[in-house]
C-alpha cells in the first residue's frame, strides 16, 4: 500500500504529534511520519519522535535575519527528506506566503477553537473571556491568514460551570487527538487517489 511521506512540525509538547504517530503505526493512517521539526529545541515532542526513531530537526528560527529564510530552510529540509505532507501541530510561527504556497493543499493545521472564532494564541482563553458555552476545534487547511484556510473538520467541546483555562484545554485537546487523525485519514484517503 502507498504510504503519504508526512513531517509534523512542532514547538512543543506534541500530544497531537503523538495522535499522528500512533495513526501511522497502526495503519489507521495511509501514511508515515518521516521528520519531526521544531523551531525550539526543548520541545517534548521531540523526545516523543526519537522514541519512534523519527529523524528530528531543530530549526531555531532566532538563527535567521527574516521569517521567509526560516521559511525557505524548513522548506529545504522537507524538499531534501522528499516529504509529501506537512501537518503543523502546536507550531507556533507564522508562515510566510513563500512557505504556504509551496504547499498549498498540502498543509493542515489544529486549532483549538471553533473556526472563524477565536483566532490567533489563547484560544480557550479567548472563549471563556467571551462567554461561549460552546467551543472545540478545527483542523483546516493552512494559507496565508492566520487560522484561515478552509476547514476540513471540527469538533464541539461543552464550556462547563467552573471550567478555567487549563481544563477546558485539556477537554479541547482530547478532542483535537481525535480530530486531527480523523481528519487527515480523510485528507489523506483523497491525496492517495
Ligand atoms: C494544541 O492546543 C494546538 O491546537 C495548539 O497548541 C496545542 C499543542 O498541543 N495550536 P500539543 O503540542 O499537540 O500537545
Amino acid at each position: 500500500m502507498k504510504k503519504v511521506r508526512l513531517a509534523v512540525l512542532i514547538s512543543g509538547n506534541g500530544t497531537n504529534l503523538q495522535a499522528i504517530i500512533d495513526a501511522c503505526e497502526n495503519n489507521f493512517l495511509p501514511a508515515t511520519v518521516e521528520l519531526v521539526i521544531s523551531n525550539n529545541k526543548d520541545a517534548y515532542g521531540l523526545e516523543r519522535a526519537r522514541n519512534s526513531a523519527i529523524d528530528c530537526e531543530v530549526i531555531d528560527h532566532r538563527k535567521f535575519s527574516g521569517r521567509e529564510d526560516f521559511d525557505r530552510e524548513i522548506n529545504s529540509v522537507l524538499e531534501k527528506k522528499e516529504i509529501e505532507f506537512v501537518c503543523l501541530a502546536g507550531f507556533m510561527r507564522l508562515l510566510t506566503g513563500f512557505f504556504v504556497d509551496k504547499w498549498e493543499k498540502r498543509i493542515v493545521n489544529i486549532h483549538p477553537s471553533l473556526l472563524p472564532s477565536f483566532k490567533g494564541v489563547n484560544a480557550q482563553k479567548q472563549a471563556l473571556d467571551y462567554g461561549v458555552k460552546i467551543t472545540g476545534c478545527t483542523v483546516h487547511f493552512v494559507n496565508k491568514d492566520m487560522d484561515g484556510g478552509s476547514v476540513i473538520m471540527q469538533k464541539a467541546v461543552e464550556i462547563h460551570d467552573g471550567d478555567d483555562e487549563k481544563s477546558l484545554s485539556e477537554r479541547i485537546l482530547e478532542q483535537e487527538n481525535k480530530c486531527y487523525t480523523e481528519a487527515l485519514r480523510i485528507i489523506l484517503n483523497k491525496y492517495l487517489k
